[in-house]
């Protein structure tokens, strides 16, 4: 088997840190949203990955090379436009051949190994394996008709879901896709939608099986989302100091400090992960908030919250919560009167003062 992961797309949703970082590379709990995908590809025992990536970018590539570093032997696939997830799996074709695969969207992250859903497919013997998740805002993914525990339909953000469940972005298909893919037509918004391909195999008698999530699910299109994944992900974190912490500090629950961080009279409170070189002084650092490297923390306190690298926040008079700070970006205290907030903010970022 094979596997092809998306790492391409818009990323609308999570600008501005899109306009200079493709989605797939911000970091969760200090690593790249698309590693855990392929930690989870290789401990299946997949070697062979297809990445696909808008052509336009290289930085994926930059970052993931040929796949060593996982056992892998990455091949990447330039899609000249994102035109659909049904799209990505037409354009692969060549990459593929006549294997069965696993479609695994890199912008998700599960709990839990990838080898259950794998065996499912095979022991079922379908042309096509979903996994399904319980969510509470169906309208937003694809959601399955069930009956007698059989999928009988399939729809795309329908205004009226018919089930509780979303169709989440690990899919599993034996070549029978690839005739769904070349026959559908692209939808309203001009994407080739896999929901779509779906119900083309539901049309022709071709067999969908399924898996249900049960633990932890997220799609992570939207800032709250990143920010949900990392605390999901910071709740597993185990304690690993390999920085300094000075007498004066408090640090309690799962804390990670990387190589070269520097705590001192602080507070931390896990579970959080610190990055490498970056000093935390005076300051509080609050449950699952992950802070890059070579940020500086003074006289500040943070929670909920992901820092990217090479961030300075000092002597900000209230909190810093449920926010996301790309990397470079500086809060600080103004030094000069008149007594204002000054902004230099890219565009269509946020934020809210109280
Ligand atoms: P989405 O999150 O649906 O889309 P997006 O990444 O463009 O984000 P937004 O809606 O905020 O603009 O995409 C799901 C995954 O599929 C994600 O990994 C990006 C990837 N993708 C492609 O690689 N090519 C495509 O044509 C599309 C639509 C998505």
């Amino acid at each position: 088997m094979k596997a092809l992961i998306t790492a391409g797309g818009k990323g609308t949703r999570l600008r501005p840190l899109t306009h200079t970082q493709n989605k797939h590379l911000i970091p969760i709990a200090n690593k790249p949203i698309l590693h855990y995908a392929l930690e989870k590809v290789a401990a299946a025992g997949i070697t062979e990955v297809g990445i696909t990536t808008h052509q336009a970018g290289n930085e994926v590539k930059e970052a993931l090379g040929a796949g060593e570093r996982w056992g892998l032997n990455i091949t990447y696939i330039p899609q000249e436009e994102p035109l659909g997830l049904a799209h990505v799996v037409k354009i692969s074709r060549n990459f593929i051949g006549d294997e069965p695969f696993i479609f695994y969207l890199g912008d998700n992250m599960v709990v839990g190994g990838l080898e259950k859903f794998i065996a499912a497919f095979y022991e079922a013997k379908s042309n096509c394996h979903l996994t399904l998740s319980r969510v509470k805002d169906p309208e937003r993914f694809g959601v399955p008709e069930l009956k007698d525990n059989r999928i009988i339909a399939i729809e795309e953000k329908p205004a009226h879901p018919k089930s509780a469940f979303a169709v989440s972005g690990i899919y599993i298909y034996d070549s029978s896709i690839f005739q769904a893919v070349n026959n559908i037509k692209p939808s309203a918004r001009g994407e080739l939608e896999i929901s779509d391909a779906h119900q083309y195999l539901l049309d022709h008698n071709y067999s969908i099986s399924y898996s249900e999530i049960t633990g932890w699910w997220k799609d992570t299109g939207k800032p709250e989302d990143i920010l949900e994944a990392n605390r999901l992900i910071l709740e597993h974190t185990q304690s690993r100091v390999a920085g300094s912490v000075d007498k004066l500090s408090l640090v309690t629950g799962e804390v990670v400090i990387e190589e070269g961080a520097q705590i001192i009279n602080s507070v931390l409170r896990g579970p959080i992960v610190i990055g490498k070189n970056t000093i935390v002084d005076n300051s509080f650092i609050g449950p699952f908030t992950s802070i890059g490297d070579n940020c500086t923390i003074k006289k500040s306190e943070v929670e909920f919250s992901i820092v990217l690298n090479q961030c300075e926040i000092t002597d900000v008079g209230v909190r810093i919560e449920s926010s996301l700070l790309g990397a470079g970006a500086r809060v600080v205290k103004a030094t000069v009167r008149p007594k204002t907030h000054r902004f230099m903010v890219g565009d269509q970022s946020l934020i809210e003062i109280r």
